[in-house]
């Protein structure tokens, strides 16, 4: 391992190799999430599906108990931003979209990632909504380059969706991963490209736009998780773990049939 800027840690081909495992786990468990996804659901039996696929994969959980967090998966209903907690009395409706957003640990290092899905019909605003914000994230993928900076990631997924009118929430941002969840950097989706921490081959990076249709600002409802935007808007959330390469940036948690 070596260090660069401050406290960023490269990783080896070996623990990028780890993340891999995890990622794929990860992603295999959001598409199983996304095929069994039924109306009259609750979101504790999403997370029992996680939970069993956990399982049977071998895989620790990234979330559970980080910080007291109670749950392996979160899941974040239509105006629900991020950290939605699975309950038994929270039931998944026809036209809801949901946000799915998991992790794993394989070997002591960490995969994450987050899709947000609709439930039968949805409307228009809300098909576009999700759009817009994983397309989002793929133009911040896109502009992670060895030798750039953190604030192109930033600028590229704000400038994107923001010319849709679409706002970024402020409150919670991507992150460095890898031996932990959270590492360095902080991967702000809003900013000025060409500032920051300088991005190099070897760096793991978790990059998690969350879209508001409506404006920015969040709330935390009483169970000291659950973020909801301040408008009741609706919001999306996706989420990659990538590693940066000298010929661009690897998705680690790449879902099947995903471009
Ligand atoms: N992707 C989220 C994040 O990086 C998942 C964290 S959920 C928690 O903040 F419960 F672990 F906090
Ligand atoms: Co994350």
């Amino acid at each position: 391992m070596d260090a660069v800027a401050g406290s960023i840690e490269l990783k080896t081909p070996k623990e990028i190799g780890w993340m891999r495992e995890a990622g794929q786990i990860v992603a295999r468990t959001l598409s199983l999430l996304e095929a069994s996804m039924q109306p009259g659901m609750s979101t504790w039996d999403l997370d029992q599906i996680a939970r069993q696929e956990l399982e049977k994969s071998g895989a620790k959980a990234a979330f559970l108990r980080y910080r007291g967090y109670p749950a392996v998966l979160c899941v974040s209903v239509n105006d629900e931003v991020v950290h939605g907690i699975p309950r038994k009395d929270k039931i998944i409706r026809e036209g809801d979209i949901v946000s799915l957003d998991f992790g794993a640990v394989v070997n002591g290092f960490y995969g994450d990632a987050a899709i947000t899905v609709g439930v039968g019909a949805i409307s228009e605003k809300a098909s576009e909504l999700m759009k817009i914000t994983e397309t989002a994230l793929v133009k911040g993928i896109a502009a992670a380059r060895h030798g750039g900076r953190i604030g192109d990631i930033s600028n590229a997924v704000q400038t994107y969706a923001e010319s849709f009118g679409k706002s970024v929430v402020r409150e919670f941002i991507g992150h460095g991963i890898g031996r932990r969840l959270h590492e360095d950097p902080a991967v702000p989706n809003y900013g000025p490209s060409g500032q920051g921490p300088r991005l190099a081959a070897g760096m793991t990076l978790a990059i998690e736009p969350m879209i508001n249709d409506g404006g920015s600002s969040v709330r935390i409802l009483e169970d000291q998780w659950t973020a909801v935007t301040a408008d009741g808007s609706l919001s999306a959330h996706f989420e990659h773990t990538i590693v940066l390469t000298e010929s661009g940036p690897e998705v680690l948690t790449k879902r099947y049939a995903e471009k």
